[in-house]
């Protein structure tokens, strides 16, 4: 079971097949269901993967999943998810009764919040799983997952008609979401008001299957949010952008600092940009084929609803660019403004 987080709804499979694509396997090694109601929109879908190692191997970059469950059992009501639990093949529960397996439940909400009772009374009601390991909050061996999916007094959350729902079963892998507090726009140093939202910014760069080593270009790089994204993940980044003040002059803090694009990579402890170029990308400088140089093109274009698009040049020149000039003595050029 893919446990997902309620948001970006349809790049939740999409993301989960690229860095399944990254760590090797194609789309014909796993197999998506649809979830309980046949709604895209639920939280949880049923996914069958190669095998344990690659939901783990994946977890660490996956955003927009919670969990990978192994689903021992599901229902509508707690009786028919005990049927299911008991019907569940003994070879997949088994080796998790045993007495030094130290465990945790887990009991989770979606439309729904359940307060500690509540969370204690469906925990009372897994008594006939014949669990024979001490229980750990803090450091347990495995954690099992009760989901309980129950829209019917929050039906904004979903469109459509979300049957109530019971899930339970053993978590293969989590993932905790921090790297986006982490590079949050709230603290970062240099952002403009179309900085790319950081969620947003390292699902773009899961998408492009983006890794170390890779060499990312952003042509429309604005204050750079996607290109600390890719850096994060160990690429190489050059950047571009037809406003040479958003590259060059940047801003200046409260403080009387100069904060430019540098400064995010700084903030972070980053490498620094290998290029920012001023182009237009209606214009490209590069040579035909040399955009082959980039394991990846990731782009946040003007799409005229916060900043519009703009051209530089005439159309009778055909924007002609001038030779490059290089700035504060930085390893970063672009052609004059002339
Ligand atoms: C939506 S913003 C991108 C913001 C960026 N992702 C960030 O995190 O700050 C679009 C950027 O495209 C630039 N731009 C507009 N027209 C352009 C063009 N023709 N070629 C290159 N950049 C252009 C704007 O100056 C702006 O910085």
């Amino acid at each position: 079971l893919c446990y997902f987080v309620h948001r970006l709804l349809e790049f939740r499979c999409p993301e989960v097949e690229s860095l399944l694509r990254m760590a090797g396997y194609s789309k014909d090694d796993i197999m998506w269901r649809l979830p309980a109601g046949n709604l895209e929109m639920s939280p949880c879908w049923y996914v069958n993967l190669p095998n344990e190692s690659v939901a783990k191997s994946i977890s660490n970059r996956c955003l927009l999943t919670k969990a990978f469950v192994e689903i021992w059992g599901e229902g509508s009501s707690i009786e028919e998810l005990k049927e299911s639990i008991m019907a569940c093949d003994p070879s997949i529960k088994d080796p998790w009764f045993g007495e030094d397996v130290v465990f945790r439940v887990c009991v989770e909400g979606f439309g729904i919040s359940l307060s500690m009772e509540e969370q204690l009374k469906f925990i009372t009601t897994l008594n006939f799983l014949p669990f024979k390991g001490k229980v750990s909050l803090k450091k347990p061996d495995v954690i099992f997952h009760l989901i309980v999916s129950d829209c019917r007094s929050n039906d904004s959350l979903i469109d459509g008609d979300m049957p109530y729902r019971i899930y339970f079963g053993r978590q293969i892998s989590t993932n905790d979401r921090h790297i986006i507090d982490s590079y949050a726009l709230r603290r970062r140093a240099y952002i403009g008001p179309t900085s790319m939202d950081c969620e947003m910014s390292f699902l773009m760069c899961n998408q492009a299957l983006v890794r170390k080593g890779h060499t990312v270009f952003d042509p429309y790089a604005g204050t750079g949010s996607i290109l600390v994204a890719a850096a994060v993940r160990g690429a190489h980044v050059w950047g571009a952008d037809l406003d040479l003040k958003i590259l060059r002059d940047g801003k200046t803090s409260a403080d009387g600092k100069n904060l430019t694009l540098h400064s995010n990579f700084e903030q972070y402890g980053l490498p620094q940009p290998v290029a920012l170029l001023r182009m237009d990308a209606h214009t490209s400088p590069f040579r035909p084929g040399m955009e082959e140089i980039f394991d990846a093109i990731i782009g946040d274009p003007p799409y005229g609803v916060r900043a519009g698009g703009r051209k530089c040049g005439s159309a009778a020149t055909g924007a002609m660019l001038s030779p490059e000039c290089v700035f504060d003595g930085r390893r970063t050029h672009g052609p004059g403004e002339e």
